[in-house]
């Protein structure tokens, strides 16, 4: 059958359907809706070739044959997935997931890098609007070895921010010019006693690395995070340290030559440079691979709709500050405002009794629930602000010195609650979400409608590259691998991937 007349058919069959409906006289729409494949639509990047995540991402909305968009899910069977190369198998994995919101995540991860791809969305036996999808351009695997040459290239292809991020802006502020000589020496002088570091360099998109002090087990996720990028985008040549503790180190003020250390997360007190936490690092590496929790799976579990979640506040953690305590005894007041409660005693072990006993962990997904979620600081930011702000459940967060990478594009009362650092007012905040359910339900919508937005995993690399770019920007006198450093190999990819980007010779893929 020819595209034309199927369209036809298919444009028949909605509006046959359409004279046949019975509008539900209180919502005014049909009892009985029915998925139109014609008007249903896929968008999303992870139809374009060079959109290089380690798992790719595209949508799937549904519509109605009166072309009206569905906000509830039609089901999970709605839509059928198929992608595969044009010719062979394929070791592709593919999972869709339900937004409930009439929407779909479509995210799949190649174990091997292909010529020619072909995506199909199907609703029953019909295609999707646009589909079936040819994508004839070279796809890689996450592990194969194809920089793009060309950095600006790359973050159009991954849809990165040109403007300069508020964050590295700010921090890097106070660096106009690098010494890298100066940084060598005195990093290690001044913290690698009683810190543990990685010291980086990165020369012809190889990286190079040393580690000082005795726990440096975190460098894991640092090396995967560096390789992963030097695969997909030439780096620029760099030379810098992270620190592989929790705590930011750099003290001294701006005008006492500090040193510009890299860090997992910030605080007003001191001068490091924030990056992407380990963790969100981490799940955007491993999504479709070692993590659950990441900002796309938490997007299809947030539980109840907003009218059906329990009206309370809800936190679960470990007793990693005096607060979390605080929290739990509050709730014990207060049981009808908020159920907090600890998984684990390590730092307080001998409050056990008093704050105890401990409780099972939950499933992350069960914390939306609730209608607020509490956000409060542990040994430093708690790392999972990114999945409450993608849930539907409003965040109260702490007030606090610490801060992640994107804390600065948060606004209270938009994004957030706030509530203050000795939680003496998160009773009150708690009554007020309670009592203004609209705001409190547009301050989850915001805060999941930015995390779509700003923390998926293109955001995350588009952030280090930018921030290596801007650092490499004010080094004086060029990256040196220094003594002692090694080499960081790559993973071995058993599936050669005849990277066109770097030797003509290879073109022919
Ligand atoms: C249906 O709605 C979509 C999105 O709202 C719009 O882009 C499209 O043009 C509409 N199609 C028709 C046939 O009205
Ligand atoms: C790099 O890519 C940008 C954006 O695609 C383009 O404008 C520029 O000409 C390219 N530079 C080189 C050297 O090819
Ligand atoms: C809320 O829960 C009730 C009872 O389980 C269910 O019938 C109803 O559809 C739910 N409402 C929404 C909007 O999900």
């Amino acid at each position: 059958m020819s595209g034309i007349s199927r369209t036809f058919l298919v444009t028949l069959l909605c509006c046959v359907l359409a004279c046949c409906a019975v509008k539900d006289v209180i919502t005014g729409y049909d009892r009985e809706r029915v998925v139109c494949p014609l008007k249903s639509f896929v968008w999303g990047p992870g139809l374009e070739a060079n959109f290089n995540v380690p798992a790719r991402f595209f949508f799937i909305q549904a519509m109605d044959f009166e072309n009206n968009s569905f906000t509830y899910s039609p089901g999970p069977n709605a839509f059928q997935v198929s992608i595969k190369p044009t010719s062979g198998r394929g070791r592709i994995w593919t999972q869709v997931l339900d937004r409930n919101d009439g929407s779909f995540i479509v995210r799949f991860r190649l174990f091997e890098s292909y010529r020619e791809m072909r995506i199909e969305v199907k609703s029953g036996e019909r295609h999707v609007k646009g589909s079936p999808f040819l994508i004839a351009d070279p796809m890689y695997d996450e592990k194969c070895f194809c920089p793009e040459q060309n950095q600006s290239r790359w973050q159009s292809d991954m849809h990165c921010e040109l403007e300069l991020h508020p964050q590295i802006s700010q921090d890097l502020s106070i660096f106009p010019t690098i010494d890298l000589d100066r940084l060598a020496t005195e990093a290690v002088d001044r913290f690698a006693r009683h810190h543990s570091l990685c010291h980086y360099t990165i020369i012809n998109n190889k990286v190079y690395r040393k580690t000082h002090g005795q726990h440096v087990g975190f460098k894991m996720f640092s090396d995967a995070f560096l390789l992963s990028l030097a695969r997909k985008v030439r780096l620029p040549d760099v030379e810098f340290f992270i620190n592989l503790g929790d705590w930011p180190l750099e003290k001294r003020t701006a005008d006492n030559s500090p040193l510009p250390i890299l860090s997992w997360c910030g605080s007003d007190e001191t001068r490091d440079i924030v990056m992407p936490t380990y963790d969100i690092t981490e799940s955007t590496l491993e999504t479709l691979g070692r993590v659950t929790l990441d900002m796309m799976s938490v997007q299809a579990n947030t539980g109840p709709k907003w009218i059906n979640k329990t009206n309370k506040a809800f936190w679960r953690g470990r007793d990693s500050r005096r607060e979390r305590l605080n929290l739990v005894k509050l709730s014990r007041d207060e049981p009808e405002l908020i159920d907090a409660a600890l998984t684990n005693f390590f730092f307080f072990r001998n409050e056990e009794a008093e704050y105890g006993p401990k409780v099972k962990h939950i499933s992350f997904f069960d914390f939306f629930k609730y209608k607020y979620q509490i956000n409060i600081d542990g040994t430093v930011a708690a790392y999972r602000l990114p999945y409450l702000l993608s849930g539907d459940s409003a965040v109260l967060k702490h007030e606090s010195v610490f801060y992640e990478h994107f804390y600065k594009q948060l606004e209270p009362w938009v994004h957030y609650i706030p509530f203050k650092k000795d939680l003496s007012d998160i009773v009150d905040k708690i009554k007020w979400a309670q009592t203004h359910d609209e705001e409190a339900q547009r301050i989850a919508h915001n805060a999941q409608q930015f995390a779509r937005e700003n923390l998926m995993s293109n955001d995350i690399f588009c952030y280090y590259l930018q921030l290596l770019q801007e650092y490499a920007k004010r080094q004086t006198g060029p990256p040196v691998i220094r003594e002692g450093m090694e080499l960081v190999e790559q993973p071995q990819d058993t599936t050669p991937c005849h990277c066109s980007r770097l030797s003509p010779a290879h073109e022919e893929l």
